[in-house]
């Protein structure tokens, strides 16, 4: 096999070493602002005696389930580094959050009779979101408050940074589901066509979306225009009876 050499790799050691000079300076520095290689003086919950291993893995933990820094719950301002303070409203929070995450796993094996149960953890509800949200949600409100335009941009932003992590659904029924939502909550039918081309460009194949398309035409009283949706939704799925039945009714 031939040896190759990546045209980044000067910069790559260049970066190594970097990172090494910043190893040898940060226990020191670490000791020297603040206390969090030191005994813990200020846990309300976890217990007194646990270990700065265990801490440190807990503290992780809550890291990754928000997708945030230590610096979002703990005062970490240049060289003042002070985790026992309580000042920020977050790490409050989460001081309520640990109560709430320990009374649902109390209430777990009770609710469903039997003793071994999952636990639940931050990362249950959180998927890497400072505010637990979902597609859905976060798509109605924004078309209800901006416009669906609006929402498309959303959709595009956070696709672009969640895809493939798990925090968001970006399957090919989110959107479909979203405008039903929006359905529901009486909005104007126009608005919902461009989330459900948005849709198709990421689903091309998908009939649902074709056939919600129609239902939406047709709902805006554009009954000739919603023949074409109905018949590429038959094309993709040509056994669908619904999507047979809806175009018989059409045609009549
Ligand atoms: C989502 C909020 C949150 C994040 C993020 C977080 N912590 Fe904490 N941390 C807390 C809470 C709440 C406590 C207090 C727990 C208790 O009362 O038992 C705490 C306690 C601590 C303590 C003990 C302080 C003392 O003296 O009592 C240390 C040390 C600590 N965290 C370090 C870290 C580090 C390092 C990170 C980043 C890897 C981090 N934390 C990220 C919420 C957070
Ligand atoms: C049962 C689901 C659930 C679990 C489990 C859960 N959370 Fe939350 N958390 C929420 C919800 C919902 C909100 C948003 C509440 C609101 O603002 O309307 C929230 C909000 C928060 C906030 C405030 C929002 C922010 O921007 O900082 C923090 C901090 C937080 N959670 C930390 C945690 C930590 C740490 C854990 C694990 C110990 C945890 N949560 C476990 C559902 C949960």
């Amino acid at each position: 096999m031939r040896h190759c050499r990546l045209p980044y790799s000067r910069s790559l050691s260049l970066a190594t070493a970097a990172l090494a000079l910043t190893l040898a300076l940060w226990p020191a520095q670490t000791r020297a602002q603040g206390r969090e290689d030191e005994k813990p003086t200020n846990l309300k919950i976890l217990p007194a005696d646990i270990s700065h291993e265990e801490l440190r893995a807990v503290m992780g933990g809550f890291s990754s389930a928000l997708g945030v820094r230590c610096d979002h719950c703990h005062v970490m301002e240049g060289q003042k580094r002070d985790f026992a303070s309580d000042d920020k409203e977050h790490k409050q929070a989460a001081g309520g959050m640990m109560l709430l995450t320990k009374s649902i796993n109390d209430s777990l094996a009770k609710v469903m009779g039997r003793e071994s149960v999952m636990q639940v953890e931050c990362v249950t509800c959180h998927r890497g979101q400072e505010e637990p949200r979902t597609l859905r949600g976060v798509l109605a409100e924004t078309t209800a408050k901006e416009g669906a335009e609006a929402a498309v941009k959303k959709y595009r932003e956070l696709r672009g940074q969640y895809y493939g992590r798990g925090s968001y659904d970006f399957g090919e029924n989110a959107l479909i589901e979203t405008t039903q939502d929006l359905e529901r909550r009486k909005a104007e039918p126009a608005a919902l066509l461009p989330l459900l081309q948005l849709n198709l460009e990421f689903f091309p194949q998908s009939a649902g979306t074709h056939v919600q398309v129609g239902r939406v035409l047709l709902k805006t009283g554009q009954k000739a225009e919603a023949m074409t949706p109905f018949e590429e939704a038959q094309k993709l799925e040509p056994d669908n009876r619904r999507i047979q039945r809806q175009i018989q009714e059409l045609t009549k």
